[in-house]
């Protein structure tokens, strides 16, 4: 089993400049732990940033992933990860709209694990549900056609009570589907970025550590593209970020440092009907939002970060240099979306997410079906917070419509409109989703994505028949 730098080569001065304070740092780590970022963080911010890492890209028509051991460059020192191909996260996985998707995936590790494809909607049997797990040593082709709108997917482990372990030690990856027609006019290339958000923790040794526990895996420090306290040069043009929070639990609130705002035009499900500008947008567990930023009226020079409002945290310091980009123009509109008809007879069913481990009173079975759903038909579920929130409820085999929320923030928000697959339930809302299943028939899961929540029981299988 090789092992692969994840990011760019330890840069030797930083680690030098570190490693005087590191020891008692990492030491006071142990201790200080999950008190988070308002104390010391296991992993302070350095002087001097290290590059972002962009992950490599492939094609999904024919991949194959190695989940197996990885190494995490933490800027000052390594850590010891788990990685697919070998880094952290693994590699950006593409493919168009109507093409089929290809991916074998060898198990490396010395546990069980399966691959499911947030945001895709795949046949039951591809779709990494637990009992589908593949043995170590084994190997499982995932083979589907793509046949969902265009947007940013990811994939990661689903393996019974061990996924927020798997996670947290950097099996996660991002899947982009593409459609020309629909994304024109968009920047592509280098001006379109993917941004893996999550936290880390570490332990005394100063390595990644995963500790279990009921209220959800929160680190202190953040990880971007699996690179702390990230930098990035950018062109003074207009630039398209495709963020993702990959966290186990951390809720990220997103803004600029200089207050400028960012273009919400997508999120779980693909483009929104329309561009919408903000100067904050609220990111739970498993949540995605495409946004832009245009920076064509910066001078060289001018620096300025993305940042978690919610931590404190600048996550990707941006500085802006090199030729001004030929003019690009935010299109005023995307294709619309019809909302799905419900009306008084629509089936309507009730899920209470109580505490850390169960949906109904109930923990997860995984050999039993909770209720089936007809295909084709559009139903209203009604996701309820009692304890334990926040809860980023997700569901399998559709994309759904986020219709009101009552309680707790009391409205739908302008990043949870048109198609989702993820929605987040803090203390005490009630959140009305329409959802039909249109294109399988099969057992699926609905489950909190908090993967503590999750690993402890807070899932259930359900059928569309
Ligand atoms: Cu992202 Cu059921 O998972
Ligand atoms: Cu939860």
């Amino acid at each position: 089993m090789g092992t692969f730098n994840a990011g760019p080569p330890i840069n030797r001065r930083v680690f030098l400049r570190h490693s005087g304070r590191s020891a008692g740092v990492l030491a006071l780590g142990a201790g200080v732990g999950l008190q988070g970022c308002e104390s010391h963080p296991t992993l302070p911010e350095p002087d001097a940033r290290t590059s972002l890492m962009i992950p490599r890209t492939m094609d999904a028509a024919d991949a194959l992933l190695t989940a197996g051991a990885a190494e995490l460059d933490l800027g000052s020192h390594a850590s010891r990860g788990w990685g697919y191909n070998g880094t952290l996260p693994g590699p950006t996985l593409r493919a168009r709209v109507g093409e089929r998707a290809r991916l074998d995936v060898l198990n490396q590790l010395s546990e069980e694990t399966t691959i499911h494809w947030h945001g895709l909607v795949v046949p039951a049997s591809m779709d990494g549900h637990p009992a589908d797990a593949v043995a170590p040593g084994a190997s499982y082709r995932y083979d589907y056609p793509v046949v969902q709108r265009a947007g940013m997917n990811w994939y990661h482990p689903h393996p019974h009570g061990r996924t927020g372990r798997q996670v947290w030690r950097g099996l996660a990856g991002a899947f982009i589907v593409e459609d020309p027609a629909a994304e024109q006019g968009l920047p592509s290339g280098d001006r379109e970025i993917p941004l893996l958000l999550r936290d880390g923790l570490l332990d005394g040794s100063g390595q990644l550590e995963y500790r279990r526990r009921d209220s959800g895996m929160v680190g202190d420090f953040p990880l971007v593209n699996g690179v702390p306290y990230p930098r990035i040069t950018l062109a003074p043009a207009l630039h398209r970020f495709r963020v993702l929070n990959a966290a186990n639990a951390r809720v990220f609130r997103l803004g600029m440092s200089d207050g400028s705002r960012l273009t919400l035009i997508g999120n779980d499900g693909g483009l929104l009907d329309q561009p919408l500008e903000l100067d904050t947008i609220e990111l739970g567990p498993a949540e995605r939002v495409d946004i832009l930023l245009d920076l064509s009226d910066q001078a060289t020079g001018a620096g300025l970060s993305l940042r978690c409002n919610r931590a404190r945290w600048d996550l990707l310091e941006m500085r802006v240099a090199g030729e001004q980009a030929r003019e690009m123009v935010i299109p005023a509109a995307f294709s619309p979306i019809p909302r799905l008809s419900v009306g008084s007879n629509t089936r309507r069913r009730t899920f209470r997410f109580e505490g850390h481990r169960r949906i109904n009173g109930r923990e997860y079975r995984m050999d039993h079906i909770e209720f089936r759903v007809p295909l084709g038909e559009t139903e209203i579920w009604e996701l309820e917070s009692a304890g334990g929130a926040p809860h980023p409820v997700h569901v399998h085999g559709a994309h759904f419509q986020v219709v009101s929320r009552s309680g707790g923030r009391g409205r739908v928000f302008p990043w949870e409109r048109g198609w989702k697959d993820t929605v987040l339930l803090e203390d005490r809302e009630r959140v009305e989703i329409a959802i039909r299943f249109d294109s399988y028939r099969g057992v699926y899961l609905l489950h909190c994505h908090k993967l503590e929540h999750e690993d402890a029981g807070m899932m259930l299988n359900f059928e569309v028949t």
